[in-house]
């Protein structure tokens, strides 16, 4: 629990804050610098072998409900070990969240934890506030899908986000398939033999750890030439050379060779084109062409990178350096004007980012109070208004016994129409 809980904020409770990505959930206190804990957004079920994933979307919401349940009910009561009756509730959800899984997780906080409020806030608007800067294009590359959202003067702008289905998930995929296909593994009995004939399809968690441990994203020139050595089917173009094999210790008795060649041309998956000439880097200049001219300096030069898979050694520079080179060719020299891009560091690790920017607003307590959706207000409409919806007669503050909401909050929702 906070240390200094209840100095100077009349006796509120510190807010809990929750990212809840479909990989990890992120989960703390508003306040703080940090999440008290990331855990794989999964619940166990008696009759099942594998966790369930708690995010997924094409599930009846009745099982989507009780999936919720359990796991926030495990997220109260094995980490956080507070009481959900005693505070708000900030949860940092994608802008492309749909509305049935924010509506049923909405009741259950409301229904069954009967949270005092809830305030959903966009990701990436939570990250750029980690920054001290009103405007930024924010990346977020995680585990589903990356996604790219300019937010302007602390207002994202919905017209122009752009994304693709490259991520941590299409990765383990794509590794998953190179190690079935290349990688030998050694018993104590045998030598050389295949990997799907020892162990059989690998679980994701291994092959998480093996991309986590072993791979990383090559520099833009040897990128380059890996990828036109892949597709260069003729054999004329020669791949770089590639790093050592290593050797994973698998259940403590088989030892896999992952091979070099692996261990840097995975994440080309990134940042090669697709059949849409679509890739992580052209998502970026695809957003900031869709932003209004006079929006774009500023833009380019406040780009802020989150989600875990950012976190692959070499991952940032090599964005840049593929932002940079596209930025120079026919396809963008014509539409974009903006030639500097600048990435901030973030005070936070890129899976924590949002998290932190959560925390952050989490904290101001008055701004939240009058941003939150009350159980009254719930409990009366059954709507959970978006975050730009949000006025004052919808939130008024469940614990002061003021009516109306303070002269500064009313200019900040003035200025937010
Ligand atoms: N240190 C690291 N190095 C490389 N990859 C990492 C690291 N830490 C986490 N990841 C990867 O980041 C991904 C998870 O990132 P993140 O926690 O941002 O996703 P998420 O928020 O659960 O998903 P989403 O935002 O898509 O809903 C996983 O694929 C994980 O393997
Ligand atoms: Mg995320």
């Amino acid at each position: 629990m906070p240390i200094f809980e209840g100095l100077g904020s009349g006796g509120e409770k510190t807010a809990v804050v929750i990212d809840l990505g479909s990989a990890y959930t992120k989960c703390g206190f508003a306040g703080e610098t940090g999440p008290r804990c990331i855990i794989p957004s999964e619940v166990e079920r008696p009759g099942h072998q594998q966790p369930i994933k708690v995010v997924q979307h094409n599930i009846n919401t009745e099982e989507l409900y009780s999936n919720l349940k359990d796991f926030i009910h495990m997220l109260y009561f094995r980490h956080l070990l507070v009481n959900p009756r005693d505070r708000r509730v900030v949860i940092v959800e994608s802008v492309l969240c749909p509305s049935l899984f924010r509506e049923t997780l909405t009741k259950v906080f409301f229904k069954h934890f009967e949270v005092p409020s809830v305030l959903f806030a966009p990701s990436h608007l939570m990250a750029v506030l980690t920054l001290g800067v009103n405007s930024a294009l924010v990346v977020d590359c995680g585990y589903t899908e990356t996604l790219v959202l300019p937010v302007y003067e602390g207002t994202p702008i919905l017209s122009a986000w752009e994304a693709l289905p490259v991520a941590g998930k299409a990765i383990h995929k794509e590794l998953e398939g190179m190690l079935a296909e290349q990688c030998t593994v050694d018993t104590e009995s045998n030598a050389g033999q295949s990997l799907p004939a020892v162990v059989g399809s690998i679980p994701e968690e291994v092959v998480e750890d093996i991309k986590v441990r072993t791979c990383f994203v090559s520099d833009l020139q040897r990128g380059l030439k890996i990828q036109e050595a892949k597709f260069n089917l003729d054999g004329t173009t020669e791949r770089p050379a590639p790093p050592p094999d290593v050797d994973y210790p698998l259940d403590g008795e088989k030892i896999v060779h992952i091979k070099g060649s692996i261990r840097d041309s995975v994440m080309e998956l990134l940042f090669e084109q697709d059949n849409e000439e679509k890739s992580v880097a052209t998502l970026v200049l695809d957003a900031l062409v869709k932003c209004p001219i006079d929006t774009r300096k500023a833009l380019s030069e406040n780009l802020l990178v989150v989600g875990g898979t950012a976190m692959l050694p070499g991952f940032t520079h090599r964005l840049l350096a593929e932002i940079r080179h596209l930025v120079e060719t026919p396809r963008y020299r014509q539409v974009l004007a903006p030639k500097a891009f600048r990435l901030h560091s973030p005070p936070a690790k890129p899976n924590c980012t949002a998290w932190l920017g959560g925390a952050i607003f989490g904290a101001l307590q008055d701004i939240l109070g009058g941003r939150s959706v009350s159980r009254d207000f719930y409990n009366k409409t059954g709507r959970i208004p978006d975050w730009c919806c949000l006025s004052p007669p919808h939130t008024e503050p469940v614990y002061s016994t003021r009516k109306t909401p303070p002269p500064a909050m009313k200019r900040s929702y003035s200025t937010e129409k």
